[in-house]
């Protein structure tokens, strides 16, 4: 029984490896790339008029046309192949047939899944005219997620990513989603170590070991931090003020000598972007 379990954990770990070897990185950075010219290939369709559906079916086709899967098809049920979250939707929302409208903003949630290795990204995207406060909200979701890799460090602590966004979240007056956070990322979509976006203190002992993969991913909202769901359809996420709601997503690997950002490329919003 003993040996079993032992024999187990070893090949589990070496099945869904925590720290990665070079070659194992070669693989995640692959995935990385590809996920990100999913979102740069998508994001010129996202204008009024278009339904959240064909976005998806459009990534669905480009991605299995490129011989890689859509992560979310199937995932613990998930009916689509990403996920839309439109105004007061703070995440995991469902591509639909309603159009997108001139003044929407919504997040388009890409995972894939390259050669086994699972990349994964987002970004919030402002459509047609928006209000000022649509737009400041999402220039306060992305400015977030780039504070949140400011904080890190080889061999640093998971928590300081949470004081570093919580802290920027109370000068900019939003309120940071504690309900769902960052994750391990590599041969499983979700692992080990969670990446809360504020500081809580089971964060403090996990530490960003050179090697280690993972996402920072902060939703903040235009009003309270609280969220209310999943609602009837299994899935979507709200804001329970129903408060305007953005968010960016980069997956990033830890090295010797700092983070590499795996999920970006030179045609999406670059860090200091106005929007
Ligand atoms: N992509 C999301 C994340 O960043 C997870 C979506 S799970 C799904 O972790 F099933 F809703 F697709
Ligand atoms: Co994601
Ligand atoms: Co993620």
């Amino acid at each position: 029984m003993f040996l079993l379990r032992r024999l187990f954990t070893r090949r589990r770990a070496a099945r869904f490896p925590l720290y990665l070897t070079d070659e194992e990185q070669t693989g995640l950075r692959a995935a990385g790339r590809f996920n990100a010219e999913v979102l740069d290939f998508i994001r010129p369709y996202v204008q009024p008029g278009v339904t959240t559906a064909t976005l998806d079916g459009l990534v669905d086709e480009y991605t299995r046309d490129h011989g890689h899967l859509p992560a979310c098809h199937g995932y613990q049920g998930f009916p689509k192949s990403i996920c839309t979250s439109v105004n007061e939707v703070v995440c995991h929302g469902i591509p639909d047939e309603r159009p997108l409208q001139s003044g929407d903003i919504v997040n388009i949630d890409c995972t894939s899944i390259v050669d086994g290795w699972y990349g994964d990204a987002s970004e919030t995207l402002l459509v047609g005219d928006c209000s000022p406060r649509a737009r400041e909200l999402v220039q306060t979701a992305f400015d977030a997620l780039w504070v949140g890799i400011g904080a890190l460090r080889p061999f640093g602590s998971v928590i300081d990513i949470g004081h570093a966004i919580a802290r920027f979240g109370m000068e900019r007056n939003v309120g940071v989603v504690e309900t769902f956070q960052g994750h391990g990322i590599g041969r499983r979509f979700h692992q080990d170590p969670g990446i809360p976006h504020t500081p809580m203190k089971e964060a403090r002992n996990r530490i960003l070991v050179p090697g280690t993969c993972f996402t920072v991913e902060p939703m903040v909202n235009a009003g309270d931090k609280d969220t209310e769901g999943p609602l009837g359809d299994g899935w979507t996420v709200i804001t329970r003020d129903r408060s305007l709601s953005a968010q960016f997503e980069h997956q990033i690997l830890m090295t010797e000598t700092g983070p590499e950002i795996l999920t970006l490329t030179q045609h999406g919003p670059q860090p200091g972007h106005r929007f």
